[in-house]
């Protein structure tokens, strides 16, 4: 069989395939291979949008709070919190991952007040790099961030965060599939690894969940962040998630202190009184709209199953590879994402010279959508929900297309503000 005929005989057997008729494709030629970034429209949630914008707020108005608003950030990390191997009551729904990022690193480090040093890698996304280096200074006390390498760019530096491992460190934070390369840590052993030397682990699963099964609580893993509008397929800055392992809600304190956060809000009293549980993480008034939006797209993840979407994204993952090493490697281009299916997650990076041009003729001249990060990587998210077996032999001709012919010269000099 041809490539083409494989593609369609595995896509014909698929059984996520009929998931497709789930989402909005109104460009049905359109390949879309960013996924891992901005997941595709569920028609679920045009539905539910205009029952929240008309009925819930044009007609209910404020009573839409007493009936379904004000547990919304907790009822939706609760249908989230399976996805996570976490429990009902560990999820809430807030913020961006950032600033939840900030709030559980500030109050990790007060909780663990001895000890001075956070553990992260060179492959965190750059935002959470930033914002832990915000929270170090201002708990102050000689706390500061260390950058550990990636030893080539593409896998975890395991070995060399479990050697720094001692009793001054409060933190060790990663994320669990890297941003760029796509590497998959070990959850369990690097939380393992952590508790060992007495730190608190906090996981940012932004490029994990809804694409890789994970289990923060089989690992004992303390905090985590993430985003929804990835895998999840929350919208466009659709809220964030937070996880706090049910043990710690006592012992750990939101910085942001704000009336969500509040045993009685409506008391209005002037002091502040955390209450229990993970609503003590909110802050201020959730962005309803956007956080009851993520509430159809979970349930869709939901009902396909986590391992069903795994097993379909390994093996487009290794669809893709397999063509890279065939057809790719021979014209330049490099395998930026690691090899074995067990430390990957969803998506594949494959380097050029020439990639931000490349990533250009691919979206104007074939319409094939992938993302694009510095300084020469493709990103091609799979999202097993939504792409075809198809989606990869499309790209891929299209990459060899290009650079045989020289089509990305066309765009030398270009650079787009969001790539
Ligand atoms: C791994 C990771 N962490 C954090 C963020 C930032 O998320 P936010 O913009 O919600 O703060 C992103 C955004 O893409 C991300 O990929």
């Amino acid at each position: 069989m041809d490539d083409t005929a494989t593609a369609a005989a595995r896509d014909a057997a698929d059984p996520l395939a009929s998931f497709r008729d789930r989402f909005a494709f109104p460009d049905p030629d359109l390949v879309y291979l960013d996924g891992n970034s901005l997941g595709r429209l569920p028609h679920a949630t045009v539905a539910r949008a205009t029952d929240v914008v008309t009925r819930a707020w044009g007609e209910r108005l404020i009573r839409s709070w007493n009936e379904d608003w004000w547990e919304a950030p907790l009822r939706v990390g609760d249908a989230l919190a399976p996805l996570l191997g976490a429990g009902p009551g560990e999820v809430a729904i807030a913020d961006s991952t950032s600033v939840n990022l900030f709030k559980l690193v500030v109050a990790a480090l007060r909780a663990r007040s001895g000890r001075r040093r956070i553990l992260t890698d060179d492959l965190n996304f750059p935002s959470d790099l930033y914002v832990l280096a915000g929270a170090a200074d201002l708990v102050g006390d000689g706390r500061h961030v260390e950058v550990v390498p990636s030893p080539d760019g593409v896998h975890g530096p395991v070995d060399a965060i479990i050697d720094r491992l001692d009793d001054d460190v409060a933190l060790v934070t990663l994320s669990l599939v890297t941003f760029k390369s796509g590497y998959l840590y070990d959850l369990e052993a690097v939380t393992a690894a952590a508790h060992a030397a007495g730190a608190l682990v906090l996981w940012d699963l932004s490029h994990a969940a809804g694409a890789v099964p994970i289990d923060l609580e089989g690992a004992g893993a303390d905090l985590a962040v993430g985003c929804t509008y990835k895998y999840l397929n929350g919208g466009p800055g659709s809220p964030a998630f937070l996880y706090v392992r049910r043990r710690l809600h006592g012992q750990l304190q939101n910085p942001i202190t704000g009336w969500w956060g509040h045993t009685r809000p409506f008391d209005f009293s002037p002091g502040y009184a955390a209450t229990d549980g993970i609503r003590r993480f909110l802050t201020g008034t959730a962005p309803i709209i956007s956080t009851l939006l993520i509430e159809p797209a979970v349930a869709i993840v939901a009902e396909a199953g986590i391992e069903a979407i795994r097993a379909k994204s390994v093996a487009q993952t290794e669809q893709l590879i397999g063509r890279w090493e065939r057809d790719l490697a021979p014209l330049g281009f490099s395998l930026n994402t690691p090899r074995p299916a067990a430390r990957r997650g969803s998506h594949v990076s494959l380097g050029h010279p020439d990639g931000l041009g490349i990533d250009l003729a691919l979206i104007n001249d074939h319409n094939v959508l992938p993302d694009f990060r510095p300084p020469d990587n493709l990103r091609f998210g799979l999202a097993p929900l939504t792409t075809r077996y198809a989606d990869i032999d499309a790209a891929v001709d299209a990459l060899i297309d290009i650079v045989t012919t020289g089509r990305h010269r066309d765009y030398e000099g270009a650079r787009p503000a969001v790539t």
